[in-house]
């Protein structure tokens, strides 16, 4: 097999303040809770160190403020040896993430942008060889919607495209995806930009098939406890969950995400890429916080649910 190529993650850089609670409070409701860790996070940083810690050779675009919370934020990243050279530090504060878990693992998170928001189409062009260089290229919705925008034009390899929080985006940046990496809602939203009106299916296949006759050039959607859909060129193929208990869900889709950095950059297929994927996810699913519940090369994955 060729060696790995290079993984760029251009995105989010958060810390994480985590309440753990019995469960989720109603508008308006004061409930208590435990926790209180302050945890590194941020969906670009999570897919960067998951990617990162299964032996990825990575490489982060971003940015921290100038608070004593920088450090937080970037302490997974160092710790797995991500390579910092495009992080910059913004007068300001760094991006913040308020996590609330339920017993039964599931999260919602509020996020305050800080100093992502200065993640702009200067930045993105001024790593613009690092950029061209990458075997692959991830990005999310949790930087302004220019640095998005700049990326298509820059990349040489995949553009592996997860759209969290959907925002409006050229139709031309979302088509360029490659995988685009959405669950049932924002492949709806994705949908409503890319063929306004529309109805949109509910049949999870009737999705993706909606999102490739739109001209997204592969796409993987993400059904939870039900796996995943892949489909490129070469067809659709399920993809199985790996049965797990979840203990914290925060996250795991960005533990799948950078697996699937991984196995692209190996040269595997999009669905090999997709089932190694999937076994990462499920591991995250099992640990509290997001980065330090990824796996590392040599941990033992959960098996899929054939
Ligand atoms: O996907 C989980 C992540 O979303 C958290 O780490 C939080 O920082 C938000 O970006």
């Amino acid at each position: 097999m060729s060696p790995a190529g290079v993984i760029t993650v251009v995105g989010s850089i958060n810390v994480d303040l985590i309440a753990q609670v019995r469960r989720h409070p109603m508008p308006g409701e004061t409930l208590h809770g435990t926790g209180g860790q302050m945890l590194p996070g941020g969906k670009g940083a999570n897919q960067a160190v998951a990617a990162a810690k299964l032996g990825g050779d990575v490489r982060m675009i971003g940015a921290v403020g100038t608070d004593t919370q920088a450090e937080v934020g970037l302490a997974g990243l160092r710790a797995a040896g991500v390579d910092l050279t495009g992080v910059r530090e913004i007068e300001g504060p760094t991006g913040l993430a308020i996590v609330t878990v339920a017993e039964d693992g599931e999260n919602t998170i509020v996020v305050i942008a800080g100093a992502n928001d200065s993640v702009d189409t200067a930045q993105v062009t001024e790593a613009k060889e690092v950029i061209a260089a990458s075997a692959i290229v991830v990005c999310q919705g949790e930087i302004p919607r220019e640095g998005i925008e700049a990326l298509p034009a820059l990349v040489s390899g995949r553009f592996l495209h997860n759209p969290a929080p959907v925002m409006e985006l050229d139709p031309a940046v979302l088509r360029a995806s490659d995988p685009l990496v959405v669950n049932e809602h924002e492949a709806a939203l994705v949908l409503a930009q890319l063929a306004p009106g529309a109805e949109v299916p509910e049949a999870p296949e009737r999705i993706v098939g909606a999102l490739r006759e739109a001209g997204i050039t592969s796409v993987v959607l993400t059904l939870g406890a039900q796996g995943s859909l892949v489909a490129d060129a070469d067809g659709t193929h399920r993809i199985p969950a790996a049965r797990v208990t979840a203990v914290d869900t925060t996250g795991a889709g960005d533990a799948f995400i950078g697996a699937l950095a991984v196995g692209l950059a190996s040269g595997e297929s999009l669905p090999a890429a997709a089932r190694l994927a999937s076994r990462v996810g499920a591991f995250a699913a099992t640990g509290q916080g997001a980065q330090p519940s990824y796996p590392s090369t040599g941990d033992e994955l959960p098996q899929l649910a054939e």
